[in-house]
């Protein structure tokens, strides 16, 4: 059987099995898909010894950067973001690292929420891994522009130095910006604590702000709670950018592209029955 699995510590909690599953039945691919507990200390040696004989694993927390530096070779996107969430085993035996969460983002975004990000102000909060990984495939749909306002504001500063050469991106401090825009992304982890960046509530043009948060919950995060009590016109969480990266990730492995939306929606009947 054709083996492939999600690393993660911890991994207990990862919709990943669920989703190929679902994708593997959809597509009629056989297959199996397991949850890996990786060490803290040893991702690259279990890593190494699944790949003896698995084709492909997704990464997940905390080890994306490790498989950046695993792979033999990466894509131009796992390439740009400096992470690597997907790996897949070569035919000549070489681990080809990928970065699928961005590409993931902006499918949630065009295909699922029908938003055209062409020549919008977006303001993307937050400046690790996800906000790396989101850049590329959101500066390639031509915005206006991008804001990365992060706590630690040299680290967007350092991000948008990287990223001058495919679009016009800036870098900002939370405090500020108070301008409105048109798409605010959150890619900070603040939601997860259940707090929230310090941002101006001009920043939401009441209406006409679209808000997007990457993580999701059975309830409304504390950033889109915030975005619609000021007025955002749409707050959309993270569950569709999980299941699109996981689309692209077996499209890379099988050739298949499933189709995510009936998986979505048995992810969000799950996530609301708890
Ligand atoms: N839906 C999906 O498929 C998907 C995929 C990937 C990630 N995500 C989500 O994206 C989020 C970020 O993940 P990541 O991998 O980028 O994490 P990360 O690399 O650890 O980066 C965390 C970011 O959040 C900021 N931050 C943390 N706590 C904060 C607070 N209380 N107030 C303001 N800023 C705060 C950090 O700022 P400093 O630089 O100042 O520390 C940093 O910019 C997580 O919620 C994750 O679940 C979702």
């Amino acid at each position: 059987m054709d083996r492939y699995c999600v690393f993660g510590n911890p991994i207990g909690h990862s919709k990943s099995p669920l989703i190929h599953r679902l994708f593997a039945e959809q597509t009629g691919q056989t297959l199996s898909y397991e949850a890996l507990l990786a060490p803290l200390e040893d991702f690259s040696g279990c890593a190494r010894a699944f790949f003896a004989e698995g084709l492909g694993a997704n990464v997940t927390v905390p080890f994306k950067e490790e498989a950046f530096r695993l792979a033999d070779t990466l894509s131009e996107r796992g390439r740009r973001a400096g992470a690597v969430n997907t790996l897949k085993r070569l035919d000549d035996g070489r681990l080809l690292g990928d970065n699928t969460d961005g590409a993931g983002l902006v499918r949630d975004l065009t295909v699922n929420a029908g938003i055209e990000l062409r020549g919008l102000r977006i303001l993307l909060l937050g400046a690790g891994g996800a906000a790396r990984g989101a850049l590329a495939p959101l500066l390639a749909e031509q915005p206006a522009c991008v804001v990365i306002a992060n706590r630690t504001v040299a680290k967007a500063e350092q991000l948008a130095h990287e990223f001058a050469d495919l679009g016009p991106v800036v870098a900002s401090g939370f405090d500020w910006i108070d301008a409105p825009v048109d798409l605010i992304i959150n890619a900070t982890s603040a939601s997860l604590a259940g707090e929230l960046p310090p941002l101006a509530p001009s920043l939401i043009a009441p209406g006409q702000t679209l808000c997007y948060d990457m993580m999701y919950a059975n309830t409304p995060t504390a950033f889109n709670r915030w975005a619609a009590a000021h007025g955002a016109a749409r707050t959309l969480d993270g569950l569709g950018m999980l299941v699109e990266q996981a689309a692209e990730a077996f499209y890379l492995w099988r050739g298949v592209r499933p189709d995510s939306a009936p998986v979505l929606t048995e992810l969000r009947r799950q996530l609301a029955a708890g």
